[in-house]
């Protein structure tokens, strides 16, 4: 039996770190109440990819049906959460290839539609990891071979009003960034698990670095309902904009206290 005591209650309702342009709440993103409808203008997010990835505090080998109706609930979730002209950067894989071929990309984007978020276009991000290739299927025969792609999916969506009239209208992206970024193939490296202090699947910080400082103005507030390793709010923090973020695991949330420290310079003493 769990015993609801004042502490459980503060450190779930209440934030579990404060600082200048920061908020983190350890909590499911289900059941997250702090948080005023309306409120969002930007969601950059990576969800767990239901691929046995062993996480502290979760189950990530659900059924296929399971893992939709999770993210079905998520993304209802935020959509709430998001002001008008908020934007959803949502980060899947394009496809799921162990225990039988799924097409998550095009599955996640139907739902979110569903829900009511507008489609605006797809981002393909090219990691360039090619050391994961082990299944061939049935090798140099027609028989049943395998296609994967190397690629993960960025889907560009928004709640009502593709174009933005609200914020400070002020941009920090280059000449040069806007031309590259526009284009929709992204190439970078993937995150090692060590550079994100030990988290088993974050994000390089260069990807919610070019969704903020093109979908965002400075001073905007950014959502990252899937902490993790604190990706997001490091890119929002050196960006100038306000960031949220949550996570139902303790450990993974000192690890993103722990890097926005080090790597955005975060000052727990000033307060949001
Ligand atoms: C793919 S990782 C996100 C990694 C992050 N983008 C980064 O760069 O470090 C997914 C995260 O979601 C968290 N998580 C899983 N289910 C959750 C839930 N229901 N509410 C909040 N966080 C959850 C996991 O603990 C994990 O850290």
């Amino acid at each position: 039996m769990v015993h609801i005591t004042a502490q459980n209650m503060k450190s779930v309702h209440q934030p579990y770190f404060q600082a200048e342009n920061v908020l983190i709440y350890k909590n499911n993103i289900l059941e997250v109440d702090s948080i005023p409808n309306n409120s969002i203008d930007l969601i950059v997010t990576s969800p767990p990819y239901n691929v046995d990835i062993h996480y502290n505090s979760l189950n990530d080998a659900l059924s296929y049906e399971d893992y939709l109706i999770f993210m079905q609930k998520w993304m209802e979730k935020c959509f709430d959460l998001s002001k008008n002209e908020g934007r959803f950067l949502l980060n899947i894989p394009l496809d799921k290839n162990k225990g039988g071929q799924r097409s998550v990309g095009a599955d996640v984007t139907n739902i979110a539609k569903d829900i009511g978020w507008k489609y605006h276009s797809t981002i393909v991000w090219n990691e360039g990891n090619i050391s994961r290739r082990t299944a061939w299927g049935s090798w140099m025969s027609a028989s049943a071979p395998y296609v994967i792609a190397p690629v993960e999916l960025i889907l560009v969506l928004y709640k009502d009003s593709w174009k933005k009239t609200g914020g400070s209208r002020k941009n920090d992206i280059t000449r040069q960034e806007f031309m590259d970024w526009t284009n929709g193939i992204w190439t970078f490296n993937g995150q090692n698990k060590k550079g994100a202090g030990g988290h088993p699947a974050a994000f390089p910080i260069e990807l919610p670095k070019r969704c903020i400082k093109l979908f965002s103005f400075i001073g905007d507030t950014i959502l990252d309902p899937f902490l993790g390793s604190g990706s997001t709010l490091i890119a929002a923090s050196i960006h100038n904009r306000k960031g949220i973020g949550i996570d139902i695991d303790k450990n993974y949330c000192d690890i993103a206290i722990r890097r926005l420290k080090k790597e955005a310079k975060i000052d727990e003493n000033n307060l949001f």
